[in-house]
């Protein structure tokens, strides 16, 4: 890859919408990106906790507030603490804050302001790859995976609930900077050639090769590219 500066990707979209599928290529394609990080391992921890067997979500037990804030201290965790040969690596993530926000709803008035600072300290991906797929195919290929969340819910029940997410994502997605929308009902092999092409592109400019004003089309507003700078002296917060 034709650039210098690290660059922070993440890949968002429904449950089943291929997430991981795609990143585990990208990180065979994009050899220079170094090091993924998982969907959030605090989901991991929940799950522990929280879903003794087959019946029981984490979600209906453990208050949305709490795993937004779970989310956001795990993020910034991860990207304090990781450190590459050069000390400032290139990172991929399985979800970012969108998905936060679309499984955990609102903040809630009490500690808004603290979260949203919080939110706030953190770089913001570029690109943010959005796979979108209708909440239909997503089933269909949790179904297939033979997810947990199709024994836990009924077939009607996590339908209504890839919609609800669906619809979610679209209002998330429409607000958020630096996104790439890539068509989820393509083949594996096309969304990897897209997906690489638009780390690629961005990746270029991030290096300083001139494209076009080096500036990138985003959910609704046009920003610089972002590449993984602070600020990590966090401010006292409100
Ligand atoms: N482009 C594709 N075409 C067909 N099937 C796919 C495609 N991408 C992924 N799949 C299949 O769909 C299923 C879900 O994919 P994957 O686990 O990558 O989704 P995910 O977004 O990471 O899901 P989760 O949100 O639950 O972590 C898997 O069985 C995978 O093999
Ligand atoms: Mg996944």
């Amino acid at each position: 890859m034709s650039r210098r500066d690290p660059l922070l990707v993440a890949v968002e979209g429904v449950d089943g919408a291929g997430k991981t599928t795609l990143i585990r290529g990208l990180e065979t394609v994009l050899r220079p990106l170094r090091g993924t990080r998982p969907a959030r391992v605090c989901v991991e921890i929940f799950r522990a906790i929280a879903e003794p067997d087959d019946t029981v979500l984490h979600q209906t037990v453990i208050p949305g507030p709490v795993r937004r804030l779970a989310h956001l201290i795990e993020l910034s965790a991860q990207l304090r603490y990781r450190t590459g040969p050069d000390g400032r690596p290139d990172l991929l993530f399985d979800r970012w804050v969108q998905s936060s926000e679309v499984h955990c709803g609102p903040y809630g008035e009490q500690h808004r302001p603290w979260l949203e600072h919080m939110e706030a300290l953190l770089p913001r991906p570029n690109p943010l790859l959005w796979l979108r797929v209708p909440p239909a195919l997503a089933y269909e290929r949790m179904v297939a995976r033979g997810d947990r969340r199709t024994r836990v819910l009924t077939p009607a029940a996590l339908r209504a609930h890839l919609v609800e997410q669906a619809d979610g994502y679209e209002k998330t997605m429409a607000r958020a900077d630096n996104v790439i929308e890539l068509d989820g009902t393509q083949s594996r092999e096309k969304l990897l050639d897209q997906a690489a092409a638009a780390i690629e592109s961005v990746a270029a400019r991030a290096g300083g090769v001139s494209q076009a004003g080096g500036a990138v089309r985003t959910g609704g507003a046009v920003t610089t590219p972002n590449v993984l700078q602070g600020p990590w002296d966090v401010p006292h917060g409100p």
